[in-house]
This record gives structure tokens, sequence and C-alpha cells, in this order.
């Protein structure tokens, strides 16, 4: 499945197991750092295996997560039903849709780790407007543009090729083309920055 499904997002699979626990030992502490707060009701898009949203249905009073691999949702199902979380909903369909998949609206939508492979970003940031709640958040963290052999995990290179990678610059571009403001930009050391944008409140 993966890369094969009609509008997978260019090199964003994703990573085999082991290197991804390396490399995010506390995401906790990135979702704190992007602004999640408790008793918001988020989307986890783009959410893989669920690394992340186990997380944020600890801190969320809901989280949707959405994600066009059906099996890894199944995996991130199972990840959050093992640790008792009954607050997630699970949906596999392209992120593009969310304005039409999410329940409501949203106060935050995370995306980690894919927005480098989205092919039409301002259309993406426009669906994550239509989903958001006026003065909702929207938080990409994204591997900073360095050379992939810069980026090493557990002795390997690792992420997304080079010249897949976006710097903050085109991140924010791209976002506030499709009509949400920069709010926040942080370092997610060792490899990525986050960028927070906001609704604004019309
Ligand atoms: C590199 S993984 C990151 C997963 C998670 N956000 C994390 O950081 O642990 C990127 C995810 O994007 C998903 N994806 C790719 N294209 C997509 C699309 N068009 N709509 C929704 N999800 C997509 C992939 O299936 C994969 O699970």
């Amino acid at each position: 499945m993966g890369t094969d499904l009609p509008g997978f997002f260019v090199g964003t699979e994703m990573p085999t197991s082991g290197w991804w626990e390396a490399l995010w030992p506390d995401p906790v502490g990135v979702l704190v750092a992007v602004g999640m707060e408790p008793g918001m009701d988020v989307i986890d898009l783009c959410s893989g295996d669920g690394w992340f949203t186990l997380q944020i249905a600890k801190i969320a009073h809901h989280v949707v997560a959405i994600d066009l691999d059906a099996n890894l949702l199944d995996v991130a199902r199972h990840r959050l039903a093992e640790a008792g979380a009954t607050n997630c909903d699970f949906i596999a369909d392209n992120a593009y849709e969310l304005a039409e998949l999410a329940p409501q609206p949203a106060d935050f939508v995370f995306l980690a780790n894919a927005f480098h492979g989205v092919p039409d970003r301002p259309r993406l940031a426009r669906a994550v407007h239509a989903a958001l709640k006026p003065a909702g958040r929207f938080a990409i963290v994204n591997w900073h543009s360095r050379p992939r052999d810069e980026t090493t995990v557990l002795g390997e290179p690792r992420g997304p090729k080079t010249e897949l990678r976006l710097s903050p610059e085109q991140t924010i571009g791209a976002v506030e083309a499709g009509g949400l403001k920069l709010a926040q930009l942080i370092e997610v050391p060792p490899y990525h920055y986050g960028a927070v944008f906001r609704r604004l409140e019309t």
C-alpha cells in the first residue's frame, strides 16, 4: 500500500520502525512547544502509525487522525486502544479533503513530516483554514532544508531527499498564500522546525 495509493504525497512514507522513536523521544514536548493545549479539538493530519496521535489524545479533548493509508491507521488504532485512549476517530482519506471529512471545526490542526511532499501546498492550507474554528491554529513540523547526509539518526542519513525539503520561508509563503497567518516559528531539535499559523477571525 502506501506509496501506491492515488494521491499519496511524494516522499512521505512512514519510516521503518526503530529510528523514528529515537528521533522523537519526547513527542509531548513537541506538541506543547507548538501550542497544543488541554481541552482542544485536534486534527492530526497525515497521522501515520500514531506516534504523535497517542500523545495528542492524552492532551486534547478529542482528536481526529486522518491518513491516506488505512493500514497505518490500523496500527494507530491498535496503539491508542492498547493505551486505553477512547477520544480518537480515524479517517482513511486524502488530506486535501479534510474540511469535508472533519466532523466539526477544530481548534488545532497538527501536520508533522508530510508538508514537503504536498504538491499544491496553498490548496492544503485552504482546506485547513476551512476546517479550523475562528482563531484556530495550524502547526507544521518540517525537516530543515539541510543535506540529507547531515541529518543522521542511529548512524544513518534519514528523512526526505534533500531536494524535497522546505525552508521555513517556503513553508510560510505557501501557507500564507492559503489564507493563514504565521504566529510563531520555533526550533524543534535536532533537525526540524515548527511553523504555527492562525486563522484570522473572519
Ligand atoms: C512520514 S509519515 C509521518 C506520520 C506522522 N505525522 C508522524 O510524524 O509520525 C507521513 C504520512 O503521510 C501520509 N500521507 C501521504 N499522502 C497523504 C495524503 N494525500 N493524505 C493523507 N495522508 C497522506 C502517509 O501515509 C504517512 O503516514
